[in-house]
């Protein structure tokens, strides 16, 4: 009987992605998708390290599938992502009963490595990172959605914001060839995908290493040019490097989602500067700026943490007033975590538990209103809705505007997976709720 496999994510995009790469491999190896974890005879847990919780919930799980395995002997348990790289030998220690461990860069390898673990002996462990060389080519694919598509264009990245464990779970940033990004893309759009994001730690300082596509702004446009597909997203670039260029490309390529994520951290200069982030509040509002003056409205996104080394009431208050200028149409806010392998975790942790947890929540109060406002600005415009999937709430259907906003409204199921227009009527600070348009000659 052919192993089944179930493969378990935490984390960012780019963990999904690597999942699904994953889950395409060990099709090939002649392994089959499991619907359930509890009925897999493999089970994978892709990792995230980037808060001390992540690492948290990794363990938990995986002392539960420990426990399974206490009764199910032929249980194989795989570990793979950035707690993997970075705990690879106190993983095993924790965790008795690991089979396969392999890091981000190795994730490619884990039907050799499934294979050498029925072959008998100790843990397949593969730890190994290159500093060097392109993203290995890992399709086909297995992916979740059949209309949205995650492309990696870039791995790893040669920051060193002092807060981030990225640099030390996935390496230096290694850029993908142009042309075979532009390959997957045109293969996907056949396929019938009509969105896909461009991926990458830091896709702002994307170069094609073969030289023929230029930067992400030329690689934007290339990919414009694909018939069939019709949006383009992608993430995350950093503030420091969001040329004019790249406005200018947003502005003037319709297939290119009217929303870009711009993680800002603090809007304090000193917090900045400890971050090392590599721009003050003031270049970065000069981003913004630009970003608004586009011929088009763009939607704005940020990432924030609240309660860094040092963070005092002024800095906290410059980082409530940069929510006031910019008005983001939405956030998402961490309290600050101390991380192994990072540079900020030599300096003391010493904002208190209840003030990282009162300044969380203050924010996320005011960030609350702002939305409120921003969504009820779209109430009666109509926008172009991508259909992802059926709603949870009380409408049929849920998806995606160019903007990033989920709308929810009813509608025939046969929509799903095409880009319809909605009319907006409601909305909620985290989603809208609209009215689909039908064209006079489509079917309800
Ligand atoms: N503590 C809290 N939040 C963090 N992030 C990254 N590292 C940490 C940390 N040590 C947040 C940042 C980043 C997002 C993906 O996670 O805001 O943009």
């Amino acid at each position: 009987m052919t192993r089944s496999f179930f493969i378990e994510t935490f984390g960012c995009r780019m963990n999904e992605l690597d999942s699904e790469k994953i889950a395409g491999a060990l099709c090939r190896e002649g392994l089959r998708p499991a619907r359930d974890p509890g009925e897999a005879d493999v089970v994978i847990v892709n990792t995230c390290s980037v808060r001390e919780k992540a690492a948290q919930k990794a363990y938990a799980r995986l002392g539960q599938l420990r426990r399974r395995k206490a009764r199910e002997r032929g249980l194989i348990i795989g570990v793979v992502g950035c707690l993997a790289q970075l705990e690879g030998a106190q993983l095993l220690r924790r965790v008795p009963g690991l089979d396969l461990v392999a890091g981000p860069q190795r994730e490619h390898r884990l039907p050799q490595l499934l294979r050498q673990r029925l072959a008998g002996g100790s843990p397949a462990v593969d730890l190994g990172m290159d500093d060097g060389g392109a993203p290995a080519e890992t399709e086909p694919v297995l992916r979740r959605s059949r209309f949205c598509a995650g492309v990696t264009i870039s791995e790893g990245c040669s920051r060193r914001c002092s807060f981030c464990v990225v640099p030390a779970a996935r390496g230096p940033q290694r850029d993908r060839p142009g042309a075979a990004i532009v390959r997957e893309v045109e293969r996907l759009a056949q396929e019938g995908y009509v969105e896909v994001t461009l991926l990458g730690q830091t896709v702002t300082t994307y170069r094609d290493p073969v030289g023929e596509y230029g930067d992400l702004a030329a690689l934007l446009r290339r990919l414009c040019r694909i018939e069939g597909l019709e949006r383009i997203r992608f993430s995350a670039p950093h503030p420091g490097d969001f040329t004019q260029t790249l406005v200018d490309t947003i502005a003037s390529c319709p297939k290119i989602c009217e929303h870009v994520h711009l993680p800002v951290q603090s809007g304090s200069t000193r917090i900045l500067r400890a971050m090392r982030r590599g721009y003050t509040r003031d270049t970065y509002l000069r981003v913004v700026e630009r970003i608004r003056a586009a011929a088009r409205p763009i939607a704005l996104s940020t990432d924030i943490i609240v309660g860094y080394p040092g963070e005092s009431e002024k800095d906290f208050e410059d980082t409530l007033s940069l929510l006031a200028e910019v008005q983001y149409d939405s956030v998402f806010s961490f309290k600050y975590s101390p991380r192994p392998n990072t540079p900020a975790f030599e300096s003391a942790d010493d904002v208190p538990e209840e003030i990282k947890s009162r300044r969380l929540s203050l924010l996320q109060e005011r960030q609350r209103a702002i939305q409120f406002a921003r969504n009820a600005a779209c109430v009666g415009k109509t926008l172009e809705v991508l259909v992802e999937e059926k709603a949870r709430t009380n409408f049929s259907l849920a998806g995606r505007a160019g903007n990033n906003k989920i709308v929810n409204f009813d509608g025939p199921d046969h929509l799903m997976g095409k880009i319809v227009p909605v009319e907006i009527t409601g909305y909620t600070p985290n989603s809208l709720k609209g009215v689909w348009k039908r064209a006079p000659t489509e079917e309800a």
